[in-house]
């Protein structure tokens, strides 16, 4: 495996490479889901390219961007055993040189849940990844459905800029009891780490209550006590939307097409969020 850091060395290890090139994105501290994304990528590429930036500018003010897990020497050993042949580790003057002024919005899509949760967090994500991909110039780019929204928006970015790549989304890779794989996953204590898993139990509960006709309001409410009973400081939101809009879908009436459960609350000082996937036969309201 290459590994290069400045842009310059990017482009000319970029040059060498030939045949379809698939990347997978990283803020590192990998674990087995970002290797899920690796394996895919393995599948649909010729080559493999991954990506390891922290990237200051998705990060709130009060955010943990100064002690989000920083291991680059074991990200490196892990993605070259899994088979990755390049990985660009840029600085944050590579990404955000002096005068650096764009920054890429992506309307609507990007402004509910997580976009109202954490200001600013998706105008950083769609400015890094457009870097990113216009940099590496991949024909293939793998990114998880754990982060759905994320995935959404960084969908439509692709598609309004004309951004020539193919997005593919790699489902959520979980832990035993449920509780989605995430780097920040190692701040909660072992009591926090027990009461998590109620969020993936929420989510399916009311999964489970809305395909058995139980409506979706209800099912929702039950899903956010749930969390409270298990402890979650705060709910973010817990709400079922439409997969391509991210509009909520209260009462079901207005469901077309994909649905999903979607959910953010924190845990002390921990915030954590997940979704599942929802596909109903006909609508109970
Ligand atoms: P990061 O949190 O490191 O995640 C990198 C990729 O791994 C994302 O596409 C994310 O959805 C995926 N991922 C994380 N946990 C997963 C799990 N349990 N199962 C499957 N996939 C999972 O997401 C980011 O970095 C950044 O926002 C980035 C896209 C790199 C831009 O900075």
């Amino acid at each position: 495996m290459q590994i290069v850091r400045s842009s310059e060395e990017l482009a000319s290890a970029r040059r060498a490479i030939e045949g379809k090139l698939a990347l997978v994105p990283t803020m590192g501290a990998l674990h087995a889901g970002h290797m899920a994304l690796l394996d895919e990528a393995r599948r649909r590429g010729d080559k493999v390219a991954a990506t390891i930036f922290v990237n200051p500018t998705q990060f709130g003010a009060n955010e943990d961007f100064g002690r989000y897990p920083r291991r680059e020497g074991e990200d490196a050993r892990m993605l070259e055993a899994a088979g990755c042949d390049l990985l660009w580790m840029p600085s944050q003057a590579d990404i955000y040189p002096q005068g650096y002024s764009t920054t890429v919005h992506v309307a609507r899509v990007s402004e509910r849940w997580e976009g109202e949760a954490r200001p600013g967090h998706f105008d950083g994500v769609a400015t890094v990844v457009a870097k990113l991909l216009m940099s590496v110039r991949p024909d293939v780019a793998l990114f998880g459905e754990k982060d759905f929204q994320q995935l959404v928006v960084i969908r439509r970015m692709v598609e309004d800029l004309n951004i020539p790549v193919e997005i593919v989304a790699v489902p959520t890779v979980r832990e035993e009891d449920g509780l989605a794989l995430s780097s920040r996953n190692a701040y909660l204590s072992a009591e926090d780490r027990e009461r998590a898993a109620a969020l993936p139990r929420a989510l399916d509960y009311a999964r489970r209550a809305i395909l058995d006709g139980t409506q979706v309001r209800m099912a929702l409410d039950t899903g956010r006590k749930m969390l409270v009973e298990a402890g979650f400081s705060r709910i973010d939101y817990f709400a079922l939307v439409d997969a391509a809009t991210l509009e909520p879908l209260e009462p079901l009436e207005s469901a077309k097409g994909q649905m999903r459960l979607i959910a953010a609350g924190a845990i002390g000082a921990t915030r954590l969020i997940d979704n599942l996937a929802l596909d109903v036969p006909a609508a109970h309201g």
